[in-house]
């Protein structure tokens, strides 16, 4: 496995609509094991395969507490198929956009379809954190951002953040 570099927002990889996969193969299982490491060495609980410059639908996860055993996740093709009446609100960061939380507010609970790392249909139910996260990373998919959901003016303050951070790191 190898770690994969993150982007950072703003980059034009991140607004794009992403291609679905045709087949789970090697290339993106190995792909999905990558990111499952960057994500937990960053550290996150969620990664889509946009963030790290590939225009793929494939996100991992694993949003257990620190004391629990992990459960990486790798969905490929993910679709909400199901979402609660009932509405969730998280305090989201995204490792797009290292250290900035924000509220947003939710579907509560979803049903979400996918294919699993050995290219298997399943079609998983989630809640609390798990159903933030999910929800959060298929919009990466689709080129959405937390920050889509905060008012113009929050999202562009925390873009010139951004872009300030980023200058920052060319320099260093
Ligand atoms: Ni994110």
């Amino acid at each position: 496995m190898s770690l994969r570099n993150i982007l950072i927002h703003p980059d034009p990889r991140l607004k794009k609509a992403c291609d679905a996969v045709r087949h789970v193969d090697t290339g993106l299982q190995k792909l999905a094991n990558d990111m499952l490491e960057t994500m937990h060495e960053a550290p996150g609980i969620g990664l889509a395969a946009p963030q790290v410059g590939v225009l793929s639908r494939l996100i991992v996860m694993d949003c257990t507490a620190k004391d629990q055993e992990p459960e990486p996740m790798a969905l490929f093709n993910p679709e909400v198929v199901w979402v609660s009446d009932d509405m969730n609100t998280y305090s989201e960061g995204c490792l797009s956009i290292p250290d900035q939380y924000e509220d947003v507010t939710r579907p509560a609970e979803v049903q979400v379809q996918y294919l699993d790392i050995n290219g298997k249909e399943r079609d998983e139910h989630f809640d609390g954190l798990w159903a933030t996260c999910v929800q959060h990373e298929i919009d990466h998919l689709d080129g959405v951002l937390f920050i889509d959901y905060l008012s113009k003016i929050k999202r562009s303050m925390i873009t010139n953040k951004m872009k300030k951070l980023k200058k920052e790191l060319a320099r260093a």
